[in-house]
């Protein structure tokens, strides 16, 4: 408790012009601005979103209609006011909001005129609106009644629907400024920022697209998801097993992605996959809460010693990290939903795993051209053993990807600790220093895989990685091509044609 005597006081309510001017300052873009009205749809069950942008010069508006939950006429009242919800209190698990600002802030960071109007199941609509120009003029906070003046096909459409809300932005003076609807320069910046809601909308809401649970329209047209680790590609990315990392009442799952090098894409698929940065600036986290996209192509200020930069060499790097809502006051999220910064307990864990696929990744890009076109990508998992720097050190892992070791684990599912805390001692106890004498010695001596093992042997353990292969749906003559990029099978050709 406040030790602040709390019984004398004034009351100071904002200045609503005042207080609303500067909120418009929060830092919102186009994009970032209509990916928060989605949220609130898509945390209002909705199955159909439709973004439309009319252009008419300084009468140009934006409608963004749901078919989801809408809202009565006093629960809308509640909605429009700024701080609608308290941001401490907690939220259902598929919740995308926090902080009951988004709608007000999102909106009026784009328009002056902010108008919604909503139909609850067995409902009638309603509409309220907040004006900038009538609260620059009023003492006090007057939300209208009225829709405003552009809304009119909102309301008859929501009218018609069972139950749906509409979020209607006009006077868009950040967008258009006092361009006349003629003039060509303002109408195709207007259809450029189009193509850059288009993109944000499909990377940001891209898992949900997925599953199919909700589609977006812009401008009639459906938005395709575009997926950060070419899920749909033909060639697929690699990927490390998911990790679970524990945290405080909450969790994260980690896993990492190294997408296929350039020589195994075609120019179309190349240009395609590099995303709206470009394909070095898209490397790094991709921080997901429930699924919706927060943060991407960032290292999130990880590394040792010094955090990690853009760097072409990691440019293959993606790493896929999803939270929940329940620890958003730990990754400090903001209200615009654009920043997430890792618990200070989490980044050791965090750093760990990224730096091994930062290490794989950039093996793959390193090994360009020399292993061919479409072997790069399984040639640089597929090894056994894998080297990085934990803590300073140089450590080798068991890469627990390998299609071999994959077999064991996926065989014996209930055996998972047991499994990883024997792989985990192995690679704890590599006996490297005696290695290292040994290979200075007798420079020439040391064995290569599999010398003096019988074929049999060898090609008893290669059927088993293909059948493994087999298992997991992959069809028999491309398991067996696989084989030829994992290591050390790929050291017999021969062996492998006789399969
Ligand atoms: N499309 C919608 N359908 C139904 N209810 C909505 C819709 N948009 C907003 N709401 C209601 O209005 C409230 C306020 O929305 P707003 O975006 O301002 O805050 P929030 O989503 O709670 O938190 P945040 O500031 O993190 O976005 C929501 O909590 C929700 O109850
Ligand atoms: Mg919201």
């Amino acid at each position: 408790m406040s030790q602040v005597s709390s019984s004398k006081f004034d009351i100071v309510p904002p200045e609503p012009a005042a207080l609303i001017e500067s909120l418009r300052s929060v830092g919102y873009s186009l994009p970032t601005a209509v990916a928060d009205i989605i949220d609130n749809s898509i945390a209002a069950d909705a199955r159909n979103i439709h973004i439309h942008f009319h252009w008419a010069g300084t009468n140009s508006y934006v409608v963004i209609l749901d078919d989801g939950r809408g809202m009565s006429e006093e629960k809308l009242r509640n909605a429009m006011r700024p701080g609608s919800r308290n941001p401490l209190q907690e939220r259902s698990p598929s919740d995308l909001g926090r902080f009951g600002l988004g709608l007000k802030t999102a909106s009026l960071s784009q328009c002056r005129n902010l108008c919604v109007i909503s139909k609850p199941a067995d409902g009638e609509v309603s509409s309220r609106t907040w004006d900038l120009d009538v609260l620059a003029n009023s003492p006090d906070w007057r939300l209208l009644l009225e829709p405003s003046p552009v809304a009119g096909d909102a309301l008859q459409k929501l009218k018609r629907m069972k139950n749906g809300t509409a979020v209607v932005w006009s006077q868009l003076d950040r967008l258009i400024g006092t361009q006349e609807a003629g003039d060509a320069v303002a109408h195709t910046r207007f259809n450029d920022a189009i193509d850059r809601v288009l993109e944000h909308v499909a990377l940001t809401f891209h898992r949900f697209l997925e599953d199919r649970s909700v589609k977006i329209y812009l401008n009639e047209k459906a938005i395709l998801p575009w997926n950060p680790f070419m899920k749909a590609a033909p060639v697929a990315a690699s990927t490390t097993p998911e990790e679970v990392i524990p945290f405080s009442k909450s969790k994260i799952t980690f896993q990492g992605f190294i997408l296929p090098h350039k020589d195994s894409l075609n120019d179309d698929e190349f240009r395609r996959h590099s995303g709206p940065r470009g394909w070095t600036a898209q490397q790094g986290f991709y921080v997901y809460r429930n699924k919706r996209l927060l943060v991407y192509g960032d290292w999130l200020r990880l590394g040792r010693p010094a955090p990690w930069t853009m760097d072409e060499h990691y440019r293959l790097a993606r790493i896929r990290l999803d939270i929940l809502n329940d620890a958003d006051a730990e990754w400090h999220l903001d209200v615009k939903k654009s920043i997430a910064r890792p618990p200070a307990l989490i980044r050791d864990r965090l750093t760990d795993l990224a730096e091994r696929v930062r290490a794989t990744a950039r093996s793959v890009f390193a090994h360009r051209g020399k292993y061919g076109r479409r072997t790069v990508t399984q040639l640089a998992t597929d090894r056994p053993w894998t080297s990085t720097i934990r803590e300073n050190r140089r450590v080798y892992s068991i890469n627990c990807n390998h299609p071999a070791i994959q077999a064991v684990l996926r065989s014996f599912p209930d055996k998972t600790p047991e499994l990883e805390s024997a792989l985990r001692l192995l690679e704890e106890t590599v006996p490297v220093e005696q290695i290292w004498l040994d290979t200075a010695e007798q420079s020439r001596d040391h064995a290569t895989p599999y010398s003096g093992i019988e074929f049999s042997v060898i090609k008893a353990d290669m059927r088993r990685v293909v059948e493994f292969l087999v298992k997991t749906g992959i069809n028999r003559k491309t398991a067996i091509e696989r084989l030829r990029s994992v290591e050390p099978f790929d050291r017999f050709p021969k062996l492998i044609n006789e399969l």
